[in-house]
């Protein structure tokens, strides 16, 4: 089922980024969240050379358009592993985000985000906003923002990639460093962590999660266990459900090899049954590792 655009203002846009196959079903499922929480905003979806022709395809269903951009590469793997996540390599490649100056203002999204109500409401806030990080909440998380597209934002930003690199290896450090003035900024600048929820592995305020989590907006699946991949180290397993749920209604199926994607309730039964899956999805060595890290 496709959905016709709602978009009547054109000069404001959702952004998100696929650099592959894999996390295009991220912003697949993203872009319909969006659609069903009827944005009246533009969505846009910047994809790399490696995302497959099907898949853009797909893209182009839900989202109003989709952009080739360049990738752009930290090559910090020490910094990387103090995150402990290799796979972020390509995260500047989010910078691109600057670049799209066909609209005034812009709301940057995860592709493992999900929208669970409408939140145009962000459009109301300024450059630049985020909510905190849950790691160490002085610093924001980098998966939801509201930003102005400009060219020499996009330029200051590589400037100071290529000069002093980032803190984390990726993007997140880079715009801490840059928008230093976030944490001391007025509250207006300061989204509400209904609009990035995030679940930690070793910590979670549980007690904050049950009385508050009928107003959550948006949901950010962090970590390498995403929804499309399964896994029993999944956080926020209610809201996983929720991801798949759209997944079922929009993209399984439509895609190349998208039909297989295993479930939360599926994934916990096999784990259950003894038969968890150490080599894949469940990445035991992953959760060995940040465990014995923690440890030391
Ligand atoms: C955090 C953010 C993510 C970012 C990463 C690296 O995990 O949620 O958006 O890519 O840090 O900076
Ligand atoms: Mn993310």
């Amino acid at each position: 089922m496709a959905f016709a655009s709602l978009a009547t203002n054109t000069t404001e846009a959702f952004v998100t980024l696929a650099t592959n196959d894999d996390y295009s079903l991220g912003a697949l499922v993203l872009g319909y969240s969006l659609r069903e929480a009827t944005t009246s905003k533009k969505l846009h979806c910047m994809i790399t050379e490696q995302v497959t022709t099907p898949v853009r395809e797909q893209l182009q269903r839900v989202y109003d358009d989709v952009s080739i951009v360049d990738v752009l590469a930290s090559n910090d793997e020490a910094n990387l592993a103090l995150i402990g996540r290799p796979d972020l390599a390509l995260a500047f490649t989010k910078l691109n985000c600057w670049r799209l100056t066909q609209y005034s203002k812009a709301v940057f999204l995860d592709a493992d985000t999900l929208v669970l109500r409408n939140v145009d409401e962000l459009f109301e806030r300024e450059e630049f906003s985020a909510a905190p990080d849950i790691g160490w909440p002085d610093f924001f998380n980098s998966g939801v923002f509201v930003y102005r597209p400009n060219e020499e934002t996009y330029r200051a930003l590589l400037h100071k990639a290529t000069t002093e690199g980032s803190f984390d290896g990726a993007d997140q450090g880079l715009l801490n460093s840059f928008f230093s003035g976030w944490r001391e900024a007025s509250s207006a600048f300061r989204l509400s962590f209904i609009y990035n929820v995030t679940g930690g592995i070793f910590y979670t305020y549980a007690a904050a999660y049950k009385k508050l989590r009928d107003q959550v907006k948006i949901v950010h699946f962090i970590g390498t266990q995403k929804p499309w991949r399964g896994g029993v180290g999944i956080q926020m397993p209610e809201f996983a459900q929720i991801w798949h749920r759209i997944y079922e209604r929009h993209v399984a199926g439509t895609v190349p090899g998208s039909s297989g994607t295993e479930t939360i309730a599926e994934s916990r039964s096999r784990w259950e049954q003894g038969r968890p899956d150490f080599t894949g999805k469940d990445a035991f060595a992953e959760i060995q590792e940040a465990l014995m890290k923690n440890l030391q």
